[in-house]
């Protein structure tokens, strides 16, 4: 089939890849002309592992172009992606839906005949609704726009596994207000996007179809509860921390039941990321807009308990030093707010880090992939270009970002380039047993790691 995906973003270029690599003719458009340049030169202006190699094969296939003009759009197909970013605002909670409109903006007046737009971006319950209205406004007499929406739940680092093979497909449909030429029949998205995932379908994996407000309620339900199961298990770790228990275990027990599962209950420096802090504070914001801020009132408490896991990170690398960070050094290895990606929007690590420079430490910070954003986002911080170079005459180390590299360094090798032998295990990563026999002081984040 013929597709277009509007957005070329992180989603937008990974699904724009993953369309063609179903063997669908793709044309990804963006309005940013770098980007363009790079997607089509075959470059992924981000990292995610495995995805440069389906861009190139399927740009050399023909499968796949890029291009910033939106005119293209209309005449290469008739269904349309939208896969554009919703930040949060600059001023406030509430997703930013200005890309989104500008996509829609520049796309609807130039259709034609019938199109269905398929929205994949995280949007608020209601835009669907909110968009409808917006898109009769400005669709030429005579054409039809279906608009649809399927929430896409990919996680970074596992983009492409994530969207060739998800655990389940979810599509809002709906109709188009005041037109009375729209078809009554039954919704032509439902089966467009049955044909366009006809090989992942095959796997038996769940279809949901349903209507808009529940399909933009299950991508926001779903990060809102991942995110409330981590600020539940740090909470926990705070209670840990005075009663001398240990959460890592207590998570492993809680786990085996198969009603709470173990996933998701890795206590430490909390969530970060373009994705959860942002979408349970949008919730929140919506939910007050719907009148209903009771609803979700426990969101700002899971905020509350996330944020407060990075003052707990910098005290205890200060309780480590004896009380005293000022002009120590530190080194902190990690700044990206999870391992596999370069993205640093919101990172605990790198949130850490800044707070202890503040505090007048001198920091040397490393990541594998994430130094360039870190810099740009963080450049007080002195950036070595190793995890052993940023340890040199370190006063303690901390682990803030679980790389492998990370969990597997050897206590031994380290210790002579540090000035003390201290370790903060931000993450809870590391195997607390060797670095104590190695005569290490190992601290972890969420109270004591039993010997
Ligand atoms: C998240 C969701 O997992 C995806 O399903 C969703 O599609 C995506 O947001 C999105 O809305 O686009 P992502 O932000 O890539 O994906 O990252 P996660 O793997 O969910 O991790 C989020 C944060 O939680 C990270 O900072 C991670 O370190 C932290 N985390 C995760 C914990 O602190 N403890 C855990 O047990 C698990």
């Amino acid at each position: 089939m013929k597709l277009t995906v509007i957005g070329c973003g992180y989603l937008g270029a990974t699904h724009a890849a993953c369309m063609a690599e179903l063997g669908h003719d793709v044309v990804g458009i963006d309005i940013d002309p770098q980007k363009v340049e790079r997607l089509q030169a075959g470059d992924v202006p981000f990292f995610e592992p495995g995805l440069a190699d389906i861009l190139r094969r399927n740009l050399d296939a023909g499968r796949l172009r890029f291009t910033t003009d939106h005119s293209v759009a209309a005449d290469h197909a008739s269904v349309h992606f939208i896969g554009v970013g919703t930040p949060q605002e600059v001023r406030g909670h509430r997703a930013d839906l200005s890309h989104v409109h500008a996509a829609v903006d520049a796309l609807v007046p130039t259709l034609r005949g019938t199109h269905v737009l398929i929205g994949k971006s995280t949007v608020p319950v209601g835009t669907c609704e909110e968009l409808s209205q917006r898109i009769s406004q400005l669709c030429a007499p005579g054409a039809h726009v279906e608009l649809s929406w399927s929430p896409e739940f990919l996680r970074e680092g596992f983009a492409v596994e994530d969207t060739l093979s998800p655990d389940r497909m979810v599509l809002g449909v709906g109709r188009l207000v005041d037109d009375p030429e729209a078809p009554q029949a039954e919704s032509l998205a439902g089966q467009v996007v049955r044909d366009i995932y006809r090989e992942v379908l095959e796997t038996g994996i769940p279809f949901i179809e349903t209507d808009w407000a529940t399909a933009e309620l299950v991508k926001v339900s779903s990060n809102a509860f991942l995110a409330t199961k981590i600020s539940f298990i740090n909470a926990m770790s705070e209670l840990c921390e005075i009663a001398g228990a240990d959460v890592g275990t207590l998570a492993d027990a809680m786990g085996h039941d198969a009603r709470i599962g173990r996933r998701f209950l890795n206590a430490g420096l909390g969530f970060g990321g373009g994705c959860l802090p942002k979408d349970i504070r949008a919730l929140t914001a919506r939910a007050d807009e719907m009148g209903a801020p009771r609803a979700v009132g426990f969101l700002r408490e899971v905020d509350a308990i996330n944020m407060r896991r990075r003052s707990a990170a910098a005290e205890l690398v200060a309780e480590a030093l004896g009380g005293e960070v000022l002009g120590r050094n530190v080194a902190v290895l990690g700044t990206a707010f999870k391992p596999e990606s370069d993205d640093v929007r919101d990172s605990p690590a790198l949130a850490v880090a800044g707070r202890l420079a503040l505090d007048g430490a001198s920091v040397t910070v490393f990541d594998p992939q994430a130094m360039d954003n870190s810099r740009r986002v963080q450049p007080m911080l002195s950036y070595a270009a190793s995890a052993r170079a940023a340890c040199d005459r370190a006063d303690v180390v901390v682990v803030a970002t679980e790389w492998a590299e990370f969990v597997h360094m050897s206590p031994d090798e380290l210790a002579p380039v540090m000035r003390h032998k201290r370790i903060v295990d931000a993450r809870r990563c590391l195997d607390s047993q060797a670095w104590r026999s190695a005569g290490w002081d190992y601290r972890a984040l969420g109270g004591p790691v039993p010997a």
